[in-house]
């Protein structure tokens, strides 16, 4: 690298849940200005309310490419995502790729950027939920396996690296961007006025988000959602900003009629991220099977039911509000009763989830890569 030449950082991102992630770590690389980044949108994610809306709320600056993949099978979009991204590698000739967490768009570019021997940086490296029926554990797995550079949210993660053979100068326990986002957004998410909006009251309703396969894309599992919302609405009232692959399958096995006589249940489209960490904050409880909400109502303290058998994010269980629920809707209903009498455990905020994440990540890439 020449004098004054700055190193050249290509940063991903592809799907709703990393664009929360790249947000602060572009923030504070632009701010130092000791690095050119150049942001990729993958396009992975393309409706105005899973992409577009998190640049204005986040502040993002646009992407400066975009390979705009769009749907397909899990084959389909991360070969059209690596041959899109193998000629910007090309041509861009970056001294690193970042990417962050576990969707398609990650996978297809670390392995792009692996075999044209640029080093790969991940953020959110180690976890496990060691079930690899999750198309995400697998691309956790081979991201993590050619990552160079391996950013970890919570101690499983960094000891998961150690067991599968990293060394520990490539592990940079760092702490977790997501909640970077969240402290940095905390002025305007208090100004929402999602609550007044759908007329909810503070700490009086439950706030529902469901998007995972297991879940949401067979006919039984969807009808046993139905049976749950329908318990939970007569409880208090329900919040569901959906998922458009879960609405699509509510439509494709015709529940939507269903759905819709359930008279305290407000399905409504995803929205913005300050609305939805405002939706979150004012919770009774959220009930979901989205890793990141998991760790921001640990964060935040609101009890988090989760509908999955386990999790790669532990930590939110051992001292965060999580409760693994699996499919169980008694088990639901009973965690909703001693939430509701006050007797649900209470939690603390993990190591290092402190708004600074981004700076320790920046720090790590000052020293190896200048
Ligand atoms: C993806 C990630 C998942 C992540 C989730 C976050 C993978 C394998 N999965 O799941 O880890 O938790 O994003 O939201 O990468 N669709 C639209 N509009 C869009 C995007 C998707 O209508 O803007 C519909 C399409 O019908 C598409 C389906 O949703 O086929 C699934 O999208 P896809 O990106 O393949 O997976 P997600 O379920 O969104
Ligand atoms: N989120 C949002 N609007 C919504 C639902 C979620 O802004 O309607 C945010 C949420 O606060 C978190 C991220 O999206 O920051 C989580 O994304 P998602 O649940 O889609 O993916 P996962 O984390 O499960 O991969």
């Amino acid at each position: 690298m020449g004098l004054g030449k700055r190193p050249r950082i290509l940063v991903i991102a592809g799907a709703r849940p990393n664009f929360m992630k790249v947000a602060p770590i572009l923030r504070v690389m632009r701010c130092r200005d000791r690095f050119e980044t150049v942001l990729v949108h993958t396009g992975q994610h393309y409706d105005a309310k899973m992409s577009d809306v998190f640049f204005n709320d986040l502040q993002i600056p646009p992407p400066d490419i975009h390979l705009e993949v769009g749907s397909g099978s899990h084959a389909e979009q991360t070969a059209l995502v690596m041959t899109k991204f193998e000629k910007v590698v090309m041509d861009r000739r970056p001294d690193s790729v970042l990417v962050v967490g576990d969707v398609n768009s990650t996978l297809a570019c670390s392995v792009t950027s692996a075999k044209l021997c640029v080093p790969v940086a991940h953020v959110e490296a180690g976890l496990r939920s060691g079930d690899r029926t999750m198309p995400e554990e697998i691309n956790r797995i081979v991201t993590d396996a050619l990552s160079d550079y391996l950013f970890t949210t919570e101690p499983s993660g960094s000891q998961n690296l150690l067991k599968e053979g990293k060394r520990t100068d490539q592990i940079h326990f760092c702490g977790n961007v997501m909640i970077d986002s969240l402290v940095f957004s905390s002025d305007r998410i208090k100004n929402s006025t999602v609550l007044r909006d759908l007329q909810l009251k503070n700490n009086g309703y439950i706030l529902v988000t469901l998007h995972r396969p297991s879940n949401v894309d067979n006919a039984d599992a969807l009808r046993s959602i139905v049976h749950w919302l329908d318990k939970l609405q007569k409880k208090a009232p329900v919040v569901f900003p959906t998922h458009p692959r879960t609405r699509k399958m509510f439509e494709h096995h015709g529940l939507q009629s269903e759905i819709k006589k359930l008279a305290g249940l407000q399905m409504i489209d995803p929205v913005g991220y300050i609305d939805f960490v405002r939706l979150m904050q004012g919770a009774r409880c959220v009930v979901t099977d989205s890793g990141g909400i998991q760790e921001e109502t640990t964060f935040m303290g609101i009890p988090c039911l989760t509908m999955r058998d386990n999790t790669e994010r532990p930590v939110t269980i051992d001292s965060g509000t999580n409760t693994l629920i699996g499919h169980d809707s008694d088990r639901l209903l009973s965690e909703i009763e001693l939430i509701f009498a006050g007797r649900y455990k209470k939690g603390g905020i993990p190591e290092l989830w402190d708004g600074k994440a981004a700076e320790r990540i920046t720090d790590v890439f000052e020293k190896v890569l200048l």
